[in-house]
């Protein structure tokens, strides 16, 4: 049976993504787990979720060795996300956190590499030493994540601050302020929004009105959660440790949501009416 396309997201250089990837946070933390992990990772690339997001924070560098094993001969489809901690985010800092990253990994090269949240170290050096690892081929673009208004807008004062490519944030239909301003912001200054914990960490997918909007059009939770993600034209990435729920994803693919269930969603899940500090988990 032909499976569908998985939706592609543009970055600014021109590289297209795919709008549904694989999240990893919790993976690597127990050997017990480690099998089904790479298992479900392996399964997502070959149903086309094929960009994974990582970080050296998650099980303490545990889950970007789950996904070595899970990139293993499938390296080139796959697109490679992982995360600086703000404690490393120095000159130095960024460069050995990187060298770890990309060894944990068994790769040369990420794809993206974001600051996870900003902390103490000043931007601009940080900044540069993104640009230094880009210049280096040690990642082929970088972005951040948890970035309010007032960062990016800090962000783009700096001279290199407009090769940010992608702001990471909490996104889903139960927690939608980035749509009061930090959502069109990123997109005039072509920053690609990478929606994290698109399920509420599972929590949003119990909830009785997307229960009801799934059982009336024949899909699940999840899958409405996803499908209403990628029509906002964002890149959204559930994380599933059991191949079933990585199946249950990628269906999203298919699934168009009429105007009509866009409208029902938006009543059960109003948008924002004032601004709030971007929420973070
Ligand atoms: N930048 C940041 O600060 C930041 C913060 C948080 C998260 N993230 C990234 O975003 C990724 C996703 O967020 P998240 O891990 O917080 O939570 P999430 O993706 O919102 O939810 C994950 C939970 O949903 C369950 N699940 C997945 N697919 C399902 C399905 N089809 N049906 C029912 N349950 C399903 C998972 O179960 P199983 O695992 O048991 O299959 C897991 O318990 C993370 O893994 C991480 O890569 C980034």
């Amino acid at each position: 049976m032909d499976r569908p396309a998985v939706p592609r997201v543009f970055l600014a250089d021109g590289v297209d993504v795919p709008a549904l990837g694989l999240g990893t946070w919790h993976m690597g933390e127990s050997a017990a787990s480690r099998r089904h992990e790479v298992d479900a990772l392996r399964e997502g690339i070959t149903r086309g979720l094929a960009l994974v997001d990582t970080a050296e924070m998650y099980g303490d560098g545990g889950a970007e060795e789950v996904v070595a094993e899970a990139l293993e001969g499938v390296r080139e489809q796959c697109f490679v996300v992982s995360k600086v901690l703000p404690q490393h985010a120095s000159a130095r800092g960024v460069a050995s956190a990187c060298e770890r990253s990309l060894a944990r990994l068994r790769i040369d090269r990420l794809d993206l590499y974001l600051l996870h949240w900003r902390g103490s170290v000043p931007l601009a050096e940080t900044v540069r030493a993104f640009e230094a690892l880009r210049r280096d081929g040690r990642i082929a673009r970088w972005g951040v994540s948890n970035f309010d208004v007032d960062d990016i807008e800090e962000l783009f004062a700096l001279p290199e601050g407009r090769h940010c490519t992608v702001n990471q944030v909490l996104y889903h239909l139960g927690e939608r302020g980035i749509e009061w301003a930090l959502a069109d912001l990123c997109r005039r200054h072509r920053i690609s929004i990478m929606a994290y914990s698109p399920f509420d960490e599972g929590r949003l997918l119990g909830h009785r009105a997307l229960r009801a909007v799934a059982a009336r059009i024949h899909a699940t939770p999840a899958q409405v959660a996803l499908a209403w993600l990628v029509a906002r034209k964002v890149i959204a990435i559930p994380k599933a440790a059991h191949i079933r729920h990585v199946d249950d994803n990628a269906a999203a693919a298919a699934l168009h949501l009429s105007d009509a269930t866009l409208r029902e969603l938006d009543n059960a899940f109003p948008p924002p009416s004032r601004a709030t500090p971007l929420a973070m988990i």
